[in-house]
């Protein structure tokens, strides 16, 4: 287990509707204004990381997407601390454009950016802007080479490189990015693909939420294949946090949620991730096994069970850094006000929960999550 405290990270809200497929009603809003304030808040909240979401048409019948790299630029100068991960798709993106578009904004941000390497699910995506589309492994092996590129323009000279997808040859990218020995490399995926790829290249593996058994099963399998790499790679899980004074208002929330999903556009999101997440031959991939209730919040963010009193939230985000996850990804429904009051009331009984853990025998907090 780390001895670090945990960190928080945070979906920035670039898209219309929120994190959920549903019509409940809503403050958050997909606005720069709005996310501005929630970024600032945020950051003095104690959130470490605002995460952008990547789309060329608009997710989950949302109507407005805003670009993920110019929109991370904004929210770097609206703030001092945050760091904002820039999600790509290899493919759209060469590797060569977005290292030489971060590298110029980890100078304007004073070393804040990171990037979020997205394999991409959502075929119907690459054919409306008429971009290839490889199958599911093929595409974790352009994201591995992809990363690979990544880091050899950020730290070498002369860079020069012979792929099956890209090809380099004496490049020297000037100047390299601020951050040493470069910006923070994630990725996000749950299949066996993703899961090798993040154990041989990746900073950071994000996952989408899950049981307690679901996600320590992949961070035990990725960290024992990252050993055997001589890799070090650091785990996020997503959650969906409804942190409320009681545990009632809690679940009456994210019943609500429920009750209002929009059936055919959760059905409809719900077809597409199917495919892809069946895709990988192993069948494992991200939201191979979610349900109806799971695919309401796109990530599986209810799965984690972050829902309750600040107490009880508390000691699910303790237990789960005792199976050994980095970082809580976090989504909410009225972002403004809730990551305020996570600021609040949650973060503060995480931090003390930690102090006292050091002397607890890890048993003991991995029970707090049954
Ligand atoms: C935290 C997180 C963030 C993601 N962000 C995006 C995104 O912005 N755009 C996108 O198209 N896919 C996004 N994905 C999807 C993944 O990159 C990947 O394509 C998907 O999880 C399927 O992978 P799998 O089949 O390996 O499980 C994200 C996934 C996770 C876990």
């Amino acid at each position: 287990m780390s001895q670090e405290p945990i960190k928080f990270a945070y979906w920035v809200p670039n898209v219309s509707g929120g994190l959920v497929v549903s019509k409940i009603k809503q403050r958050t809003d997909w606005s720069l204004e709005y996310n501005e304030k929630l970024a600032q808040t945020a950051e003095t909240a104690g959130f470490e990381y605002a995460l952008t979401q990547i789309r060329f048409t608009a997710g989950y019948g949302a109507e407005y997407q805003h670009e993920s790299v110019s929109f991370s630029q904004a929210l770097l100068q609206a703030t001092t601390k945050l760091k904002v991960l820039a999600a790509i798709l290899p493919g759209p993106w060469h590797p060569a454009v977005i290292a030489k578009q971060l590298a110029t904004v980890d100078h304007i941000s004073k070393g804040r950016v990171a990037i979020n390497v997205v394999s991409g699910w959502f075929k119907g995506e690459f054919t409306a802007i008429g971009e290839p589309w490889l199958e599911h492994d093929e595409r974790y092996r352009r994201s591995e080479e992809f990363i690979q590129v990544l880091k050899g323009i950020w730290t070498q000279d002369n860079f020069t490189f012979r792929g099956d997808f890209y090809r380099f040859n004496n490049y020297t990218l000037s100047p390299k990015p601020l951050q040493k020995p470069h910006p923070e490399i994630f990725q996000g995926g749950s299949s066996r693909a993703a899961r090798d790829m993040a154990s041989r290249v990746s900073d950071w593996y994000f996952t989408n939420g899950n049981t307690v058994e679901g996600i320590k099963a992949q961070v035990d399998d990725i960290r024992t294949k990252a050993a055997a790499n001589n890799h070090q790679v650091k785990i996020g899980v997503n959650a969906f946090i409804i942190a409320r004074d009681t545990q009632e208002e809690a679940q009456a929330v994210l019943n609500e949620i429920i009750a209002q999903a929009d059936p055919e556009a959760v059905h409809a999101f719900g077809d597409a991730v199917k495919q892809a997440g069946n895709a990988s031959p192993e069948g494992e991939g991200n939201w191979a096994k979610s349900t109806f209730e799971d695919l309401v919040q796109y990530n599986d963010g209810f799965k984690t069970n972050l829902i309750g009193t600040p107490r009880q939230i508390a000691e699910r985000i303790v237990a789960l850094k005792a199976i050994g996850v980095d970082l809580v990804l976090s989504g909410f429904l009225h972002f403004q006000e809730e990551v305020e009051y996570f600021g609040q009331k949650v973060l503060p009984l995480v931090r003390e929960l930690e102090a006292a853990q050091a002397s607890q025998p890890a048993k003991e907090t991995e029970a707090a999550l049954v």
